[in-house]
């Protein structure tokens, strides 16, 4: 790089470059992006936004009277034109002055200390009545087991609408961290160790979340989503889910069974219900079928999509513990026409 080739290019944006450059990184916080968490979608969102407005207009009007302060001393006490030189009077160990600014910042962090108190202690609370979901974050993928319902899955949480869901979160691995924007503040999923969280989702609808704690090579893949259902949707989620396991029908399908079972041991790995395979090291693949999305929320479930994840997983998801089983076309045909026939 030329020397001051930098600070050429930079004198070449010009102040309205610059005002153009801030103007576009000001208005694109307005879009109503899916990771935001100005976009409330249930009443622990709005609850958390409410703190931070309130924090906010604080410190907005801390800010104005100090700023208001400074400019009215500054041109006030402005040395004029040919003024004489002169020691203001000193106010060293002035007892009101001392009282004042110690007491009026207790009033003020006090104003901020109360309303985050009362807020951490309602979203620290089970709610009575709720539904239970217990979350396990694995790299990089995140396991949602329902223990009232005897449904376990990954990369999708259902839930229903206007139901407070206590969430009982813990890791297998690394610590993650488990974050929707849009529904609740993130909360650290830590090895040997269940915290909590609670969230409700007002309206239907499909809510992004994501890792938010670097846990390895694909922490930036780790995405999940919470798909809010009203609740006779939820209820038909929930009577697909349950459904007993499907014995494969055709030719095809029985060899992805072999495959699975046996060739390739997937079963030590991965749990289907009413099967023999119950591992708990991947994810639970009980009526995999019925999974709007595949990989950490990465894919849609199509036999296309399962296909190109079978062919090499770490080159889509490296660091992750599932090899790359070299697997002929064949082969990943067979297991795909197999996983897609349990509905
Ligand atoms: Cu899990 Cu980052």
């Amino acid at each position: 790089m030329r020397p001051g080739s930098w600070r050429g290019s930079r004198s070449r944006l010009g102040p309205l470059g610059l005002l153009s450059v801030l103007g576009a990184l000001l208005l694109g916080g307005c879009a109503q992006h899916p990771l935001s968490t100005l976009n409330p979608a249930g009443p622990v969102a709005r609850m958390e936004l409410g703190l931070m407005g309130e924090g906010l207009w604080i410190m907005v009007g801390v800010f104005a009277v100090v700023a208001t302060l400074i400019l009215i001393v500054l041109f006030r006490f402005m040395q004029r034109p040919g003024e004489p030189h002169s020691t203001p009077p000193q106010i060293e160990g002035d007892n009101r002055l001392e009282l004042l600014w110690t007491i009026v910042p207790i009033i003020i962090l006090a104003t901020l200390l109360i309303p985050t108190i009362r807020t951490t202690y309602v979203l620290g609370a089970e709610q009575p009545g709720g539904l239970q979901v217990d979350v396990v974050g694995h790299q990089f993928w995140w396991e949602f087991d329902y223990p009232q319902l005897g449904i376990a899955t990954a990369d999708g949480m259902h839930i229903p609408v206007g139901r407070k869901v206590n969430i009982h979160l813990t890791s297998a691995d690394v610590i993650h961290s488990f974050w929707v924007p849009r529904l609740a503040g993130k909360q650290a999923a830590i090895p040997g160790h269940t915290g909590f969280l609670w969230l409700e989702a007002s309206q239907a609808g499909i809510y992004d979340g994501e890792c938010a704690e670097f846990c390895g090579t694909s922490h930036s893949r780790m995405h999940f989503r919470v798909v809010a259902q009203t609740p006779a949707a939820f209820q038909a989620w929930v009577q697909q889910m349950t459904h007993p396991v499907d014995t494969p029908t055709t030719a095809l399908a029985r060899e992805g069974q072999h495959l699975f079972f046996v060739t390739y041991g997937c079963n030590g790995c991965h749990t289907i219900d009413g099967t023999s395979a119950n591992g708990t090291v991947g994810p639970n693949l009980t009526n995999f079928h019925n999974k709007g999305m595949i990989v950490a929320d990465l894919f849609a479930n199509t036999p296309q999509n399962v296909a190109t994840w079978l062919q090499d997983p770490p080159a889509i998801m490296p660091g992750m513990v599932m090899p790359d089983f070299h697997l002929s076309k064949g082969q990943i045909a067979a297991l795909v026409a197999y996983l897609e026939g349990l509905h």
